[in-house]
């Protein structure tokens, strides 16, 4: 058997350790999963409804290109439906575009650390990732722009930037869009967009009129509550909409997944209390990591990145034990956990673990 040379090496991407498999190896009965940014608070009662309503058609297949989800999201988002297109999660948005634009030896560039999807789907077209470091933890945009080339095709821009937490603000990002050279994609994944709250932050759909290069990513896995479902949408000119739609599967979101998404779109009251809720979370975890001297990184999504002063592995696993999933391994920041915001008890809780773990840790060193 003879695979592309370009995904021999290619690491399996490792989720974060669902519930029940830690609950079965570990033998614990309550387990808080803080590890996937996920809503702790779950989706809308009316997307469970809609989802419910719609069991009977199992047996069709959905509407391939989502056209009622779609006009509902152009009329919510202020475009127009060429301007969409909906993908098993933003995932496969990203599998698309590289899957679209990259002939191999073609660069991208993307800061180091940013979402690491990026990277694997551009490996796999065998296109060259030029990875820029952070500056303390936010996209050094001047540092992107001076690696472009002619073999540049996409740049991408995680906003908030996962796993720092991290925003580029609206003036930087527009002065890095005017030096981008027009034939140079710029990809805005705003994944989090929903939970943002500082007033600098920019809204990437504004910016698409002005753009013609740019596509803004977004999804209903995280503020919506619809992982599961696994729907998410990139927004473009019409043009680059429809070549990434020529790479698309013709059946790749599911029936569940529109009609959840259609409610939970029309809920944006529910919206608006996880946003609320969220940076309630933010704001208590932040003045308990300040107690405990830990250093964090300006929380801007539903997840927040802390310096626990320890390897990050070995805290992972000493909060694994006591019943809490969190995230670390991240090679640039290696003591560092990611951990989600939840609800204010399965914060409290965490908090509690982690300052257990800590002072364990201090006592055996
Ligand atoms: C920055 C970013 N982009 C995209 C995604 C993918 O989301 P989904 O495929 O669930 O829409 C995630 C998921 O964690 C993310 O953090």
């Amino acid at each position: 058997m003879n695979p592309k040379p370009n995904i021999v090496n290619l690491p399996v991407y490792k989720p974060g350790k669902p519930i029940e498999e830690v609950k079965k190896e570990l033998g614990l009965d309550d387990v808080i999963k803080l590890a996937s940014n996920e809503n702790p608070y779950g989706a809308s009662p009316s997307a469970k409804a809609a989802i419910i309503a719609d069991l009977d058609n199992l047996f069709l297949y959905p509407d391939g290109s989502a056209a009622e989800l779609t006009a509902a999201l152009a009329g919510h988002l202020g475009v127009q439906s060429e301007n969409i297109i909906f993908g098993c999660g933003s995932d496969e948005i990203i599998a698309l575009i590289c899957r679209a634009f990259f002939l191999p030896g073609d660069e991208t560039i993307m800061a180091d650390q940013t979402f690491s999807v990026y990277k694997s789907n551009a490996d796999i077209e065998g296109a060259v990732s030029i990875e820029v470091p952070l500056a303390d933890g936010t996209h050094d945009l001047n540092g992107m722009l001076a690696r472009i080339t002619d073999k540049t095709k996409v740049i991408w821009i995680c906003n908030p930037n996962n796993p720092t937490g991290t925003i580029v603000a609206h003036e930087a990002l527009v002065t890095f869009l005017n030096a981008v050279p027009s034939g140079v994609m710029v990809v805005l994944d705003e994944a989090y967009f929903e939970y943002v709250t500082d007033p600098d932050y920019s809204d990437g759909i504004k910016l698409l009129e002005q753009y013609p290069n740019l596509v803004v990513l977004r999804t209903f896995s995280k503020i919506y509550g619809l992982a599961a479902l696994r729907i998410g949408y990139g927004v473009a000119s019409p043009q680059i909409i429809n070549l990434i739609n020529k790479v698309r599967e013709p059946f790749n979101t599911s029936r569940l997944a529109q009609a959840g998404a259609l409610a939970a779109l029309a809920d944006q009251d529910y919206v608006a209390e996880c946003r609320r809720l969220n940076s309630e979370g933010i704001v208590q975890l932040q003045t308990e990591f300040r107690r405990l001297g830990l250093h964090a990184f300006p929380a801007n999504g539903n997840f927040i990145m802390v310096d626990v002063r320890k390897p990050a592995l070995e805290v992972f696993d000493a909060l694994l034990r006591l019943g809490i999933i969190v995230r670390a391994g991240h090679r640039l920041y290696p003591t560092y956990i990611r951990v989600t915001v939840g609800s204010a008890e399965q914060n409290k809780a965490f908090i509690t673990a982690l300052e257990q773990t800590l002072s364990e840790q201090e006592v055996r060193a």
